[in-house]
């Protein structure tokens, strides 16, 4: 095992009515924002649960934080923080809205001249302004982390961001926000978090037997909901598991002494700059080719998760390894979830060529756990994915 540090300081507060808490978790007298996405939130009740627990509170907010959050967006929004002399945040939405005011809490304190630098120049965030979230959609993780994803679409780009200035200061994760996601966003938050778990997991043994273990039952316990929670998802039992396994795949205890690889998402957030295809269709999308191409690097997990996970015993290493990858398949295409380029773009001609300049130009020479994805490399493993 690799040595470690490991901090989290999110507070946690799980289950049915909590975000009535709100109030006991925002500092009194505190200038609140309160931040949303396209308006979801104000046909299930959630808006209301909020404003509620909020009254006591002076609250300006700020609606239409669009998925894949995007910049020019959110520098209205930082406009209204100064305006307003806003001193908290709070995100009541998906990854997109919390990940929009993790970019604001960095941005509001940013003593450069333009926030983009933020992202451009991998500005790390030691200290931002305070923030909690209201998680309405399991997926990314990002209610217990410390990174952020903003895109600017003028220029075609999605960048990534973080710091451990970042971390949310709570999260109220009540499950039954789960009832009124849509299908497509139930399938996408499946996939998401199943993939989040192969980036820590899918490299190369390490004797981490206990991260292992974490990694292939969130694995485990996402492939038994996952048929729940689409066919029914007010069905609270399997939404509770649903909402804590995606929280736990990206809040950075599994990948505490291993090796990650994340090459898919880099790749991934290309087609979705793109292309605007969903995040989590973009890592089906690449992660099997990416898995077939790098395969003997990483064959024996790959044979682990294929015994672990998918319960496959017959065969060698490298006979289970490939079934692993079909199994994988299997269940995005169970989720409705396509894995070609084609099927979601026909314009795809290009992409392999255009991704691997866009890698080179940025000095991005050796992605994965043992660096050795090449621009090179990285435009094989596209026109794998056409
Ligand atoms: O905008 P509204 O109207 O609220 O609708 C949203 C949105 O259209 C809807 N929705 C959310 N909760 C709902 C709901 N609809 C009905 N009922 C509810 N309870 O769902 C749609 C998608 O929301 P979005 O927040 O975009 O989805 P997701 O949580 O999948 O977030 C995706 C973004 O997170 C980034 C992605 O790149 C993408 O930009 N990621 C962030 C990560 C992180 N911070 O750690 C890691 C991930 O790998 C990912 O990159
Ligand atoms: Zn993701």
């Amino acid at each position: 095992m690799n040595n470690f540090d490991f901090k989290n300081p999110t507070k946690i507060i799980f289950g049915k009515d909590q975000i009535a808490k709100l109030s006991e978790e925002i500092p009194t007298g505190a200038n609140v924002l309160m931040l949303y996405g396209g308006g979801s939130i104000k046909k299930n009740g959630i808006y209301e649960q909020v404003k509620t627990a909020l009254k006591e509170f002076k609250v300006e907010e700020f609606g239409g934080i669009p998925p894949n959050p995007e910049y020019d967006v959110l520098m209205d929004a930082l406009q209204i923080i100064k305006d307003k002399n806003i001193n908290f945040l709070l995100a009541v939405g998906g990854g997109s809205v919390i990940d929009g005011t993790k970019f604001l809490s960095s941005a509001a304190l940013f003593e450069g001249e333009e926030p983009w630098d933020i992202l451009a120049n991998h500005i790390r965030t030691e200290v931002g302004m305070p923030f909690g979230t209201v998680l309405t959609l399991p997926a990314t993780g990002s209610e217990m982390n410390s990174g952020a994803v903003v895109t600017r679409a003028s220029r075609k780009q999605k960048f990534g961001m973080g710091g451990p200035g970042l971390f949310p200061q709570f999260s109220i994760l009540d499950p039954s926000v789960v009832s009124s996601i849509p299908q497509r966003q139930l399938a996408n938050g499946i996939t998401d978090a199943f993939t989040h778990v192969l980036e820590q997991y899918l490299t190369y043994p390490i004797d981490a037997a206990l991260q292992d273990r974490f990694a292939e039952s969130i694995m485990q316990t996402l492939i038994e909901v996952a048929p729940k929670i689409i066919a029914d998802p007010s069905d609270y039992k399997s939404a509770s598991n649903f909402m804590w396994s995606c929280t736990m795949a990206l809040n950075g205890l599994i990948q505490k002494g291993v090796p990650t690889d994340w090459a898919v998402h880099a790749i991934g957030h290309e087609l979705t700059a793109m292309y605007g295809i969903d995040h989590a269709r973009t890592l089906a999308i690449i992660a099997p080719s990416h898995y077939r191409k790098n395969f003997d690097d990483k064959k024996e997990k790959l044979a682990q998760l294929a015994q672990r996970v998918f319960g496959i015993t017959t065969g060698n290493t490298e006979e289970k390894a490939n079934k692993a990858i079909e199994a994988m398949e299997n269940f995005f295409h169970s989720l409705d979830i396509k894995t070609k380029l084609s099927e979601y773009t026909k314009d795809y001609k290009g992409t392999a060529e255009t991704i691997e300049k866009t890698f080179s130009e940025r000095g991005w020479n050796g992605l994965g756990e043992k660096q050795k994805v090449t621009p090179a490399l990285v435009k094989e493993i596209v026109e794998m994915a056409y």
